[in-house]
């Protein structure tokens, strides 16, 4: 407290923590109060300080009004304290001069919590104008108002009509003529007693003060002090005085002088004890008020930001954004008004057309804060896009290129120019949105809006206004919903809207909420079991379960999973088209419920695949009059399978089904779904399916694509685009479920998991080869087995790790070649840096899973792109798988 304001509380107030009623217990919560206590407070003009306090407990989050005047003719409110429990705040209403209600609203209080405060509000010059109200809670002034509206003198009102009401059913007021006690639990201060003994014996026409308190049975405590501070304290000492100052200022009533501690001055402002209490300091630069609270000050108020520029108000301070783009200046950032006022910030405009902002020999013109780009220069050919080239023409001899003993023509196409627009950086689609020839996968600035891509709220669409009204993390140029917030920009039938706003998200003219497949277009909506699932998004189509429940994430509900399988090809029994025979792709070329693999006639055309009449010379294609020119059937000469796609670039010459690589449509599965370590990962698949970017410090994951596969070769391009971490990515193949798959992965540097249960898990850097077959699935039990390296029973066990112990560089690109041949439990895996082999598992035998699905795997690893992704179908067996059977048959026979 500034010396001032103590001086002035030297001749006002009192504070009680009980006052002894001099009325009944009375009914009501309402009472008639002297017109003799009120005069004065609602009207004289020479009143200048008012004190309430008040004592309560209200429960957690309750609302209350918890004292207040009203007019008992018309119920017409005074004055009236509220407590907005949920909302953290009170609210304090009193009647202006001009016969309306003003509302002063206090934030950020914790009244409502169960448990007992104390509030003393301390109003000045309510009735003179530019009034100010002080809040105090619990001993420590927590807010104040300046400037209020002019209170009550314009009332009409007699004062003999006005109550009192509080908000407990039987609160008792009473109004204290002549005679009263201070009750301080525990202490026995004579001189305190004295004063406040003689204090209350003053008479009546001198003193007025209203109180009130709870009685019984409630336990929830008020009281009510209104006092005229007029009234002179002839008779108190100048000691007694001080006390009863310091009570009031401080709220402290049974306390002892308040000396300085952490929490009596605002952050960073001085205290010093004096005799009368502790004082604060000034407020700190950049903030406003007393020392025991500041409030910030905008500078923002002063226009220090070039005109468009965003001012951000700081606490303290205040910064103002970039120059506008296209404009350039120095960062703008202080402290205060009178550094605001003086330091401006200064945008100038940049001449683009200096820094070749077009394209060599074409006109450029600089506008304020943006350029234009005109066409190429007289004598040139061509436009933005393809440059601007001496012109050359058969027609015109000065231009013609060629010898005069040459023919000249003309070509329209232009040349074609193979450069890689990320060199360092794999971007297989090599998107570029901006078209600026930078890939999108190394633009700063991708889509040339002027907007660095990691504030840019649409990376790829240029959008300077950025503006975003469903306030997700796409702006409304790129959001597929721009007013429902979906950061998931999830759009399942490819519409251009995202399924959050698209009330047919599959697109098969069925509206989601009726239909039994929202995500998968089934015009038909055949429902076998009646489970309201319709068959073609059915996890059990035959039997009725319609939380489609499927623990192990194996597309199989638990209703229906049986986890036989008596073939290890990832395919129960009970619906492997090839029980007994390793079929992991289930192709049945026929539809006919038999597997191509098991299948005497793939094609159904009465020709057998392999025995006479046969071999079929169209094996995939019915053609039972075996048409053939030349050994092959012409019906599937160029294209075996018949699915459109040529056999040269047919991943799967031999399955229709497959035609490219696609990760598009893939299973995101959580390794570690219950525990809390890290965030779930973020995929982002690019390049028609040939891409994934994992961008996310994240727990270990894995995107799944849909097709499962017998004999794969499977490559891709391996990077860390970041120099943040060095933790585990790598890939997967032969995926059943969420507890059966193999990966491989490698770790940068060597690193014990943080968490140390269940166990204690120790990561070795370098390329390792992993079978999972977990007994617990998903949890904190894989978790740690996938980090560690080694075994883990009954979790994961290490087929091979390449014992150069070497982790993976920092933006370095690394193709991996893998040949998983399931029939004969084949794997290689080879990496390659650039065209230098440099890890190598050789030929490891594994049985565990009998082909599957393929995937990447990341674990606690940001910015891992897997580019140029392909695979192929391949079920033929190496020849290196024959030389190691014999080796390994000669080491056994030895
Ligand atoms: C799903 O439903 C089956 C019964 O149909 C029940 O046994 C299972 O507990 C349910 N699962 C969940 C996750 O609600
Ligand atoms: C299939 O695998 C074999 C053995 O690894 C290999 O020689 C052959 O080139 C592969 N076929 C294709 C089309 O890649």
């Amino acid at each position: 407290l500034k010396k001032s304001s103590c001086l002035k509380l030297f001749s006002l107030m009192i504070l009680f923590s009980l006052l002894f009623p001099v009325f009944d217990l009375l009914p009501s919560s309402s009472q008639r109060l002297n017109p003799a206590v009120l005069k004065p407070i609602l009207t004289d003009p020479t009143l200048n300080e008012v004190y309430v306090i008040s004592t309560f407990k209200l429960h957690t989050k309750s609302s209350a009004t918890i004292f207040g005047l009203y007019s008992s003719t018309d119920n017409s409110k005074y004055f009236e304290f509220t407590v907005m429990g949920r909302l953290n705040k009170a609210i304090l209403r009193y009647l202006k001069n001009d016969g309306k209600i003003h509302l002063v609203v206090f934030n950020n209080l914790q009244l409502a919590d169960g448990r007992r405060h104390r509030v003393l509000l301390r109003l000045t010059n309510l009735q003179r104008g530019a009034g100010s109200v002080e809040l105090y809670l619990d001993c420590t002034q927590v807010d104040s108002v300046h400037n209020l509206p002019r209170a009550f003198s314009g009332s009409s009102q007699s004062p003999d009509s006005i109550e009192l009401r509080t908000f407990q059913r039987k609160a008792q007021v009473g109004i204290v003529p002549q005679s009263g006690r201070m009750d301080c639990p525990g202490s026995g201060n004579a001189d305190r007693e004295g004063a406040i003994k003689s204090y209350m014996s003053t008479p009546l026409s001198s003193v007025y003060w209203i109180a009130s308190r709870e009685f019984f049975p409630s336990w929830i405590i008020y009281q009510i002090l209104l006092f005229h501070p007029v009234f002179p304290f002839p008779f108190l000492k100048v000691k007694e005085t001080s006390f009863l100052r310091n009570t009031i200022a401080e709220c402290q009533a049974c306390g002892k002088l308040r000396r300085c501690d952490s929490n009596s001055c605002f952050r960073g402002v001085r205290c010093t004890d004096t005799r009368d209490g502790f004082q604060c300091g000034p407020c700190p630069e950049g903030y406003t008020g007393n020392g025991i609270t500041c409030s910030d000050i905008d500078e923002c108020k002063y226009h220090p930001c070039y005109p468009g520029v965003r001012c951000v108000n700081l606490a303290p301070g205040f910064r103002c954004e970039a120059c506008p783009v296209g404009f350039t200046g120095p960062v703008v950032q202080g402290i205060g008004i009178s550094f605001a006022k003086s330091n401006k910030q200064v945008c100038t405009d940049i001449d683009e057309c200096r820094n070749g902002a077009c394209v060599l020999n074409s006109i450029c013109i600089n506008t304020l804060g943006s350029y234009r780009c005109g066409p190429c220069k007289p004598g040139y050919t061509g436009d933005q896009t393809r440059g601007c080239r001496t012109e050359r023409s058969c027609r015109n001899p000065e231009l013609n290129p060629c010898s005069v003993n040459a023919q000249c023509i003309e070509e329209r196409q232009g040349d074609v120019t193979c450069v890689d627009n990320c060199r360092y950086v794999p971007n297989s689609g090599q998107e570029d949105a901006d078209g600026d020839g930078v890939g999108d996968a190394c633009d700063e600035d991708a889509d040339g809006d002027g907007i660095l891509n990691e504030q840019d709220n649409c990376v790829l669409t240029h959008n300077v206004d950025q503006r975003n009204s469903d306030k997700d993390i796409f702006g409304d140029a790129c959001d597929n919903c721009r007013n429902i917030l979906n950061n998931d920009q999830k759009d399942t039938d490819g519409d251009g809207k995202g399924d959050a706003c698209d009330d047919d998200m599959d697109g098969d003219g069925i509206k989601n909420i009726l239909d039994n497949c929202p995500r998968v277009p089934n015009r038909d909506q055949r429902d076998k079991d009646g489970d309201g699932v319709g068959d073609a998004c059915d996890s059990c189509p035959d039997v009725s379960n319609p939380n489609q429940s499927d623990v192990d994430n194996d597309l199989v509900g638990d209703s229906c999973d049986t986890n036989q399988d008596s073939d290890g090809d990832g395919h129960q029994d009970s619906t492997d088209n090839c029980p007994t025979v390793i079929n992991s792709a289930q192709l049945d070329t026929d539809k006919d419920g038999i597997g191509d693999e098991c299948d005497d006639d793939d094609d159904n055309d009465g020709i057998p695949d392999l025995v006479p009449p046969g071999p079929d010379n169209c094996r995939l294609v019915p053609n039972p009059a075996q048409e053939d020119r030349d050994g092959v059937g012409d019906i599937c000469e160029t294209d075996f399978d018949q699915d459109q796609v040529i056999d040269r670039i047919d991943v799967c010459p031999e399955n229709a089904e497959v035609t490219l690589t696609d990760f598009r449509a893939y299973q995101t599965v959580v390794l570690d779904p219950e525990g809390d370590a890290q965030i779930d990962p973020n995929w982002v698949v690019l390049n028609q399916g040939m891409e994934i970017v994992q961008t996310m410090n994240s727990d270990p994951g894995l995107a799944v694509g849909y097709t499962a596969f017998n004999g794969v070769d499977f490559e891709g391009t391996f990077h860390v685009n970041t120099q943040t971490d060095d933790d585990y990515a790598g890939f997967i193949f032969g995926y059943q479920d969420s507890s059966s798959f193999y990966v491989v992965m490698w770790k940068q540097t060597e690193q014990t998991y943080w968490q140390a249960t269940p166990f204690r898990a120790v990561a070795e850097p370098g390329i390792q080869l992993k079978a999972v077959k977990s007994k617990t699935g998903p949890g904190e039990h894989l978790r740690n087995s996938l980090w560690h390296t080694g075994d883990t029973s009954d979790q994961v066990r290490l087929l091979w790790k390449d014992s150069r112990n070497v982790g993976w560089k920092d933006k370095v690109s690394y193709r991996w070649f893998l040949q998983h041949r399931p029939q004969v439990g084949y794997i290689r895996v080879r990496f390659y840096e650039g065209s230098e082999l440099v890890a190598d598992s050789g030929v490891t035998i594994d049985t565990t899973m009998r082909g599957g699905r393929l995937g990447v795997f990341c674990f606690s690893q940001e910015n891992i792109i897997w580019s140029n992704l392909k695979y192929r179908c391949n079920d033929t067996i190496p020849e290196d798988f024959q030389e190691f059977q014999t080796q390994n048959f000669d080491r056994l026979d030895s």
